[in-house]
């Protein structure tokens, strides 16, 4: 058990925002922040910050909490967890109630196994002279501080020798236990890479076969501290470039990583072995929302996790453009055979991220209405400022008049249908719209004083033109017979509750009654034709 005092000092040494900020993109708006909330699905930002507070609240779905019960809830772990890790994020010793030790995260093992590594390297001219085959320079080498890992019984030997128990070692992600409850170490035969956090602290190691090995690369295991999802590689050196520059360079491997920042590309990250995703645009975020250029492998699942990467980063709002890499398979390659100038070239004339995700649908889509149907779509998931232009684009790939595509495109019921847009009216309407029966069968029970936002749009059933944006909505969804029945009932309801107020109002006793005898038949499943009083 954590001392109660400790967790108070640990709440008010953090700042909820910065902690939240790492999952949540959010705006100040005066004394607090908001932002899209992560706990349910949202267009809008109805999760709200109150950095003095200490708390966090969702008006949509009133999750809420203080800054442990957010950790808690987003990475779904116990409240001891939860406190542990924001301690060890910010370098707070936790004080516990029992004997019980505090489980901290200790970076001794990792520090001199990083140090024994990078030992290990420069004794050995057989990998230096690989590494220098492949263009990486010796200042490089010292500057990433790679090294070499060899036999595992020497690392675990170097533990002993430095005095390092071995179960650290193993909570380090470095050593790990076999069937026989013997450590061995976690990379040998690799050349490796170590890896930092933004906060500048060595989380763990990427390690590259010279054996052949048939997993090439292997990472630390996932662990609070070694999260693949919200680490960059080179992170640690490129964030002042990235930051001055408002550029980032995005790539999938660390050699590439290590040769673009020797070639002067200081603003290059990698990710580990991950696609880009959700989890990692905050890091970049902070750095002052940079324009990113996706600089990936040529081969076919380097340019698909471009394709995915662009569209997750168009809509979240980044700006920036897909590099392809001509006559290499990855930047490192090109560097490697000296083309500095000729990557430069590539990068400034990257695709922008939208012009690049449509041409690849315009490409791959079986026929017009598909691709159609995917870049609409695409346009739905992209913010205003970047839908604008994207849909210019979509409409000159398919040759169609580009108004007519931006209608269609923009889709967002609150946008497209009002402020006070009401998705069930909305889904109602649509459906009454598509099936002429139905709609034969239950317009004396309809009326378009029962929609209160969009009476406009049930009078206009049957005129296709006017209904246009509703019925091409794929985000609205239609209903079966029942449920449509079971909708109009609840609108009846709700209609004939209101004309209850101002019947009372009007002290009209018989009416009153009808009314309500109409509400209860409506809560049985009954359904009446319209009547106002
Ligand atoms: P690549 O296979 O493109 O690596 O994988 P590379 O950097 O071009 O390799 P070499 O050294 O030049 O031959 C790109 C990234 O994907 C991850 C690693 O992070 C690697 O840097 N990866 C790759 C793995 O995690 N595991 C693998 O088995 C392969
Ligand atoms: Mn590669």
């Amino acid at each position: 058990m954590i001392k109660p005092e400790s967790i108070e000092q640990l709440k008010s040494a953090i700042d909820i925002a910065d902690v939240i900020g790492n999952y949540v993109e959010l705006r100040r708006t005066g004394a607090s922040l908001v932002g899209r909330c992560p706990f349910h699905e949202e267009r809008t930002g109805s999760f709200s910050v109150s950095p003095s507070r200490g708390f966090y609240h969702c008006f949509g779905c009133g999750a809420a909490g203080d800054v442990i019960k957010f950790v808690q809830e987003i990475e779904r772990i116990g409240f001891n967890e939860a406190a542990q890790k924001l301690a060890d994020w910010y370098n707070i010793a936790l004080e516990y109630e029992s004997g019980e030790a505090p489980k901290r995260r200790d970076p001794r093992p990792l520090e001199v196994l990083k140090r024994f590594f990078i030992n290990e390297l420069w004794q050995n001219g057989d990998i230096l002279g690989y590494l220098q085959k492949r263009g990486i320079s010796r200042s490089s080498i010292e500057r990433f501080e790679i090294g070499l890992a060899l036999s595992g019984a020497a690392q675990i030997d170097m533990f002993s020798r430095e005095k390092i128990p071995l179960t650290l070692a193993a909570e380090a992600g470095v050593a790990a236990v076999d069937e026989r409850g013997r450590y061995y170490a976690r990379f040998t035969n690799r050349v490796m890479f170590p890896i930092y956090n933004p906060q500048g602290q060595i989380a763990g190691f990427g390690g590259r076969t010279i054996a052949d090995h048939a997993a090439k690369y292997i990472n630390s295991p996932q662990s609070s501290f070694f999260d693949k999802s919200r680490l960059l590689f080179a992170l640690n050196f490129a964030k002042e470039a990235i930051a001055k520059q408002r550029r980032a360079i995005v790539c999938e491997g660390y050699m590439d990583a290590v040769m673009l920042h020797q070639a002067g590309f200081q603003n290059a990250v990698a990710t580990l072995g991950t696609a880009l995703t959700e989890t990692h645009l905050p890091l970049l975020k902070k750095l002052g929302e940079p324009s990113i250029t996706l600089s990936y492998d040529s081969d076919q699942a380097g340019q698909e996790a471009a394709f995915k990467a662009a569209k997750l980063l168009c809509a979240r709002g980044f700006g920036g453009a897909v590099a392809l890499i001509e006559g290499a398979k990855d930047p490192a390659e090109m560097l490697e055979a000296g083309g500095s100038e000729k990557l430069a070239t590539c990068y400034q004339n990257a695709v922008p991220f939208a012009r690049f995700v449509v041409a690849k649908i315009a490409r791959r889509a079986e026929n017009r209405d598909a691709a159609f149907a995917q870049m609409r779509q695409f346009l739905d998931t992209l913010p205003p400022f970047a839908r604008e232009e994207a849909s210019a684009s979509a409409a000159a790939h398919l040759g169609c008049d580009p108004s007519r595509f931006r209608i269609r495109a923009s889709a967002p019921s609150a946008a497209l249908f009002g402020a006070k847009s009401d998705r069930a009216e909305l889904t109602l309407i649509k459906t009454l719209a598509l099936n002429r029966t139905l709609y034969e069968n239950t317009v004396d029970y309809l009326n378009a004083a029962l929609f209160a936002a969009h009476a406009d749009l049930f009078a206009a059933i049957g005129d296709e033109e006017r209904l246009f944006a509703l019925l091409s909505d794929e985000s609205i969804k239609t209903l079966s017979p029942d449920e449509a029945k079971d909708a109009i009932g609840k609108l009846l309801t709700f209609f004939y509750k209101k004309e209850l107020k101002r019947l009372r109002a009007e002290g009209r006793a018989e009416a009153i009654k009808e009314v309500h005898q109409m509400i209860d038949r409506l809560k049985n499943g009954g359904l009446m034709p319209f009547k106002r009083f």
